[in-house]
This record gives structure tokens, C-alpha cells and sequence, in this order.
């Protein structure tokens, strides 16, 4: 049988001389730096974002790198090591659903800064982006905030930026430029983020606390599995899942699920007449205190505890959230069998990625008996990375 695949996270500075050289070659001379931003796995949280609620993400050692150069006239070019070229142009011709493609996470944010006040110079972009594409782990968010980051130490008003207004620029690049109507957890982290902890993220008004990755140093790795599945529907899934939660808000006359607390639950269930709705809500309630449970198990390096908020995070995904997909559940299924402490589904689902928590002495038990039984059951060959809280966006050449 053929072996587990792995994704590891390449050296930075080997990625950024590289794509210093590729930059001087097409550009004949060399960018003003370099800035990368990483991607992301969420521990728990799920769907919660965009009902103002709770999640515990912490940044991939994976990023998107972009080397950037200011030109003297107001023209962009974009390029990328994997897709080629990108768009180039004025930001007069950026807005809603233009340009379209990778290049709308790119053009969005300079778009928005610009939207903001900022004055934005012209710039020559080329990106190398690290963060698996297609996987679930943000790869999207990854280049928005490198490019962010770029900005705001090469625009010659930049240094008037906060972190946050970053935030909201990539954000507003993705909702409205790629039109993609995703709830910001993803921006907040590859920015937000501190290496070496989780971010415990409130997402009602994006305020953090940093909770230590102590398991880490005793012994626990989060294994991450790309499954590779295809991701059929996502966007329009995805979408019906947040206007379900808006509409189960309205009518429990609340401004977001958020506001239902867990001990209200059952009342609040009752005045739902849709069973669909009520499985929506439920989820979302019960999800964002398994938040609460998790980020204090972590706190205490409750391991025990943390694996079962994330199993229990899993069965609600799946049996409320109707987000799961066979492959994902399999990971699931099969990492608990094979040791793990907790294992459930992260980001939007409907494909990408799964984790697990395991001991560092078994994770490679653990991928094998995944990789075993995706080949048993038909899937397409998953593949693997371990996830280390790492570093937020910022310069790395
Ligand atoms: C995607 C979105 C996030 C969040 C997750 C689900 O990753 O980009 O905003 O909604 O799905 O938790």
C-alpha cells in the first residue's frame, strides 16, 4: 500500500529567498521585502463567527509569502508562483466581483485600504502561497493578510493602520471583492494570532485572549488531515447555513444566536416550528459554550476534557450542522479508534481538512490508519500536516 502523505511547513527564509529571486527576475530588480501571513486550523467553534459567537483557531506554521515592490505611477501587477498571472490594472476597475479569481483576495484588500483612506501606491506583487489550497485551512485569508501587512509598512500612511483595520480591509476583500459572505474568523487569527498559544476569539466584537499551547510540551500534537474531498455546493451551503442561523435569530427576536445562552436552549427550541432551524440553532448554542469548556480545558492542559469538547463538536457538525461529508467523518471515526484523544471536522467542512489530538509518539499510527482506510473505502489519498500555534502575519525578508 502506498505510504501517508505528509505537508511539511517549508523554512521562511528559504521561501522568501526564493521568491526574491523570482521577483528580481520578472521585475529586474528586487521587492521592498517580503511579508507572509499564515493559515489557520480552528481547535473548536464552528459556525459560530457570524452569529457573533466563540472560536479557539490558532495560526499553521503554512503561509502565503508575497515579496512587494512600490512602483512610481498608480498601476498593480500580480503574479503568483502557482497560478502565473494575476490581474493588473487601476483600483478604479476593483469592486464587487472584479477582478475575479485568486486575484479578487489580492485586489479586495488594496481596494478596501484604499476605501478607508489610505493612500495606496502602486505596487508589483508576486505571491508563493504555502497554506494547501482547497484544504479548508485559509489559504485565502493567508494571501488577503500578507498583502494587508505589505501595505501597511509600504504605504506612506500605512503606519497609521492597526492590526484590526487590516482585519477589516481583508474581510470586507473577501465579502464583497470575491463575494465570498464568510464571518472574519479566519482574518482575525492570521493577524490576531500569538505563536506558541490558541486565540480565543469573541467574535461579537473580535476581541482575543491568548490561551498557551502548554499540552504541546507535554506531549500532544494536533495532527491536521486534508481529505482531499471535493467540495461540492460549498459556497451555497454555506450561505443557507448563515442565512438559517439569521433567520432563527429573528425569530427568537434576538440580534444573533450569541444572545441565546445554553440554559436557555430548550425554551428557546420550543418557540422554533422548523425542525431544520431548530438543529441550526442548536448547534450554534451548544457549540459556542463547548468553546468556553475547551478554551478552560486547554487553559489547565485537560486534555481529556478538550478531546471530548471536540468529539462532541464533531456529532454536532454532523448531525445538527449537516456539514460533514463521508471522508470527514472517517477521519473522525478512525483517529479516535486509533488512539486519539478528541477528533472532529475544521472550518467550513462540506470537505477540506479534519484534526485530531494525539500524543507526538502516535501520530504517525494515527495517519497511517487514516491513509488505510481512505484507500479502503475509495476516497482519494488524504493528506497530512501537524499544526503548531505559529506566527501572525508580519515581515519575514
Ligand atoms: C469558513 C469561514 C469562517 C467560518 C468557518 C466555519 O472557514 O471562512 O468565517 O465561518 O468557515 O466556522
Amino acid at each position: 500500500m502506498t505510504a501517508p502523505v505528509w505537508l511539511p511547513a517549508p523554512d521562511p527564509a528559504e521561501v522568501a529567498a526564493a521568491l526574491t529571486a523570482q521577483f528580481a527576475e520578472a521585475h529586474g530588480e528586487p521587492p521592498d521585502g517580503v511579508w507572509s501571513a499564515p493559515g489557520r486550523v480552528n481547535l473548536i467553534g464552528e459556525h459560530t463567527d457570524y452569529n457573533d459567537g466563540l472560536c479557539l483557531p490558532f495560526a499553521l506554521p503554512h503561509r502565503t509569502y508575497a515579496a512587494v515592490r512600490v512602483r512610481d505611477d498608480d498601476r498593480f501587477t500580480l503574479a503568483s508562483r502557482q497560478a502565473g498571472m494575476g490581474w493588473s490594472g487601476g483600483l478604479d476597475s476593483v469592486g464587487p466581483g472584479h477582478p475575479e479569481g485568486w486575484s479578487a483576495y489580492v485586489a479586495g484588500v488594496l481596494w478596501s485600504l484604499q476605501r478607508k483612506g489610505i493612500h495606496v501606491p502602486g505596487l508589483d506583487i508576486v505571491v508563493d502561497g504555502r497554506v494547501p489550497l482547497g484544504s479548508g485551512l485559509s489559504s485565502s485569508a493567508a494571501l488577503e493578510c500578507s498583502v494587508a501587512v505589505a501595505v501597511s509598512e509600504v504605504a506612506p500612511d500605512g503606519s497609521s493602520l492597526a492590526r484590526r483595520d487590516l482585519m477589516a480591509a481583508s474581510i470586507e476583500a473577501e465579502n464583497v471583492v470575491a463575494g465570498a459572505n464568510t464571518g472574519g474568523m479566519d482574518q482575525a487569527v492570521s493577524l490576531l494570532a500569538r505563536e506558541g498559544h490558541a486565540l480565543l476569539l469573541d467574535c461579537s466584537d473580535f476581541s482575543t485572549r491568548d490561551v498557551a499551547w502548554r499540552i504541546g510540551a507535554l506531549g500532544w500534537t494536533l495532527l491536521v488531515v486534508d481529505t482531499r474531498a471535493p467540495h461540492a455546493l460549498v459556497d451555497g451551503q454555506y450561505a443557507e447555513r448563515r442565512a438559517s442561523t439569521a433567520a432563527a435569530a429573528r425569530r427568537l427576536g434576538v440580534g444573533a444566536l450569541r444572545a441565546v445562552g445554553v440554559d436557555e436552549l430548550d425554551a428557546a427550541l420550543a418557540r422554533l416550528d422548523d425542525d431544520v432551524l431548530r438543529r441550526r440553532a442548536r448547534h450554534v448554542v451548544t457549540e459556542i459554550e463547548r468553546v468556553r469548556v475547551a478554551a478552560d480545558a486547554l487553559e489547565r492542559a485537560d486534555v481529556d476534557a478538550l478531546g471530548a469538547a471536540m468529539t462532541a463538536s464533531h456529532a454536532s457538525l454532523r448531525d445538527d450542522y449537516e456539514v460533514t461529508v463521508p471522508e470527514l467523518d472517517t477521519v473522525v471515526e478512525v483517529a479516535l479508534a486509533a488512539g486519539a484523544v478528541g477528533a472532529r471536522m475544521t472550518g467550513g467542512g462540506f470537505g477540506g481538512s479534519a484534526i485530531a489530538l494525539v500524543r507526538d509518539t502516535a501520530y504517525e499510527q494515527v495517519a497511517e490508519a487514516v491513509h488505510a482506510a481512505f484507500v479502503d473505502r475509495g476516497f482519494a489519498a488524504p493528506q497530512f500536516l501537524l499544526a503548531t500555534p505559529s506566527a501572525p502575519a508580519g515581515r519575514t525578508a
